[in-house]
């Protein structure tokens, strides 16, 4: 079911967000002061609030606004915006609401838009987290998602606190599903993602693993990093710290890279370089340096080891693409392997606290 006016398609609706975005912001006084009706008609009926198109499921659609979105609290909050857990009640859809300052300027918002449109289509790759839509707000881009347990990071970071490690099992399965999304936004969807590391990968009871933050998001990020400086991305690879070093433009292989950096975080426990005081300082170490490398250990089999240290080949050129990645071994024996994932969440998110309940059947 469409619960959106008939007329209104689908690219047809988001282009019509940057319309009112660009004309509350330009005009509203202009319109009152001019006095014509036909602008003050068309300022009523858009409102001063942004509308988006909420895509539930492919036979499920909804016009939205912020005010359609009731708050439940903070979940997360990252270098770039928050995150909080909302409820649509006419969907009657509980999700992930990440608020993002965005500083692109119209014609990239546009694109922007274009792009999510391509995003939204995409529900057919278990490893990804589902995208609903996005709206904006405030100079605000607003992104809702499907809301999950928790990520990574938060995970992995209570793991160790209690003295315990992550079982290469279950690592075996997060770099599969890890590997299977980046290849499938790649290829199905065009898009690399840009921002690889712990708290982009999403867990939830039921033993799902999901990347999240491309498309969208990606960009806003990428946008507002350009500035700032590179410090406040400590899993991007050699060659984008100093460009000056790749020839190319974005590639996959940078990617890789963040990959390797979070599964050596996720299976020792740490972020693998000390913490830096100033770009120099990373610039100096991950340029400069050699790369981090996980040690052989009886912990790990030579596969994993293998695996996470030929995703932090320096020299890009000579680091793997996701085809070979996903020939090695260490893949084909966990993409085989029955591991009982979600036992192993469910058990240790009994003992995580959480800030804001998220919901029991997550
Ligand atoms: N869809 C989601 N479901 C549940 N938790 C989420 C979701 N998206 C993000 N989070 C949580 O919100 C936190 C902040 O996210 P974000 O703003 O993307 O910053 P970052 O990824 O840099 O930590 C994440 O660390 C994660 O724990
Ligand atoms: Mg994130």
């Amino acid at each position: 079911m469409d619960h959106s006016s008939p007329s209104t398609g689908k690219r047809r609706n988001l282009k019509l967000n940057f319309d009112t975005v660009r004309f509350t912001a330009k005009s509203p006084t202009e319109c009152f002061t001019a006095g014509h009706p036909t602008q003050i008609e068309r300022l009523r009926s858009h409102s001063l609030e942004q509308t988006g198109k909420l895509n539930i499921s492919p036979e499920e659609s909804y016009e939205f606004t912020a005010d359609d979105l009731t708050d439940y609290g903070e979940i997360g909050r990252g270098a770039f915006g928050t995150v909080n857990k909302m409820f649509h009640e006419k969907s009657g859809q509980v999700m992930a609401v990440k608020r993002i300052r965005s500083t692109v300027d119209e014609k990239e918002q546009k694109q922007l838009l274009m792009d999510l449109d391509v995003v939204m289509r995409s529900s057919d790759c278990p490893y990804i987290v589902q995208f609903y839509g996005a709206l904006f707000k405030e100079g605000d881009c607003w992104i809702c998602m499907e809301l999950m347990a928790t990520s990574c990071d938060k995970f992995y970071k209570f793991v160790y606190s209690q003295n315990e490690t992550i079982h290469e099992h279950i690592l075996g399965k997060i770099t599969t599903r890890t590997l299977k999304a980046l290849n499938y936004l790649k290829e199905s969807l065009k898009i690399i993602h840009r921002d690889v590391k712990p708290s982009n990968i999403l867990l939830d009871r039921g033993g799902n693993i999901k990347l999240c933050d491309f498309g969208i998001s990606g960009q806003l990020v990428d946008s507002i990093a350009k500035t700032r400086d590179a410090g406040c991305r400590p899993y991007m690879a050699p060659e984008r710290i100093d460009p000056t070093a790749s020839k190319h433009g974005y590639d996959v292989r940078s990617d890789v890279w963040s990959l390797g950096i979070t599964l050596l975080e996720l299976s020792t426990g740490k972020f693998p370089y000390r913490k830096w005081n100033s770009v120099f300082d990373q610039l100096t170490e991950v340029v400069k340096g050699d790369a981090p490398q996980l040690p052989h250990s009886e912990n790990f089999s030579a596969e994993f080891v293998n695996f996470v240290n030929s995703c932090l080949t320096k020299d890009e050129t000579l680091r793997p693409k996701y085809k070979d990645l996903l020939r090695h071994s260490f893949i084909t024996i966990y993409e085989a392997k029955q591991v009982d994932v979600a036992n192993y969440i469910c058990d240790v998110l009994e003992r995580m606290p959480t800030r804001v309940p998220i919901n029991d059947n997550l």
